[in-house]
């Protein structure tokens, strides 16, 4: 799939927030700029949070509580981070159970974001691709590529 513009960006995250399941976490993976926080944005706007949400590249952790009965936004920058021990600082496995958790740069800690991990990349010319990398994130693959084809 291509995603050319950012307002397709963004709608892209929303759609996928109808289909994220608690303790989900997406890791982000693309270049400076691919628009990962931009789907980020999209994102928040489907679980209904209000809140502006802003790159965590200084705070690194950003957490929106839900502000219906839906999943929280667990949305984290770990560029810098270079040791499990500074993962555990930012994000828990525990919080982050009723939750939707969004990873840019996350790609080296896969097996550190709990049961359900799934990873989107975003290459140079904005081809999105989705890979499973536990059984869960298999399931949040399935549920995602599924609505893409409904949705056409
Ligand atoms: N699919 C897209 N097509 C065109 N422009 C986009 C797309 N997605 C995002 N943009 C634009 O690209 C710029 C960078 O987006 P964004 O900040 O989301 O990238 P990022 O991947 O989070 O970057 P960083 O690596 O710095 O965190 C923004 O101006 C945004 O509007
Ligand atoms: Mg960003």
């Amino acid at each position: 799939m291509k995603v050319e513009t950012a307002q397709a960006m963004q709608e892209l995250g929303a759609r996928i927030a109808h289909v994220a399941q608690p303790g989900d976490a997406l890791i982000l993976t693309g270049e400076l700029g691919a628009g990962k926080t931009t789907f980020a944005q999209g994102v928040a706007r489907g679980l209904q949070i209000t809140e502006h949400v802003t790159s965590p590249t200084f705070v690194m952790s950003k957490h929106y509580p839900s502000e219906t009965q839906g999943l929280d936004l667990f949305h984290l920058d770990v560029y810098r981070v270079t040791t499990p021990d500074e993962l555990l600082d930012l994000w828990s496995e525990s919080d982050a159970q009723y939750g939707f958790t969004l990873v840019e740069w996350g790609a080296p800690w896969v097996t550190e974001f709990g049961e359900s991990v799934a990873e989107m990349t975003i290459d140079s010319e904005r081809n999105i691709d989705f890979i499973g990398h536990t059984e869960k994130g298999h399931a949040l693959i399935t549920r995602i590529q599924r609505q893409e084809t409904a949705g056409r």
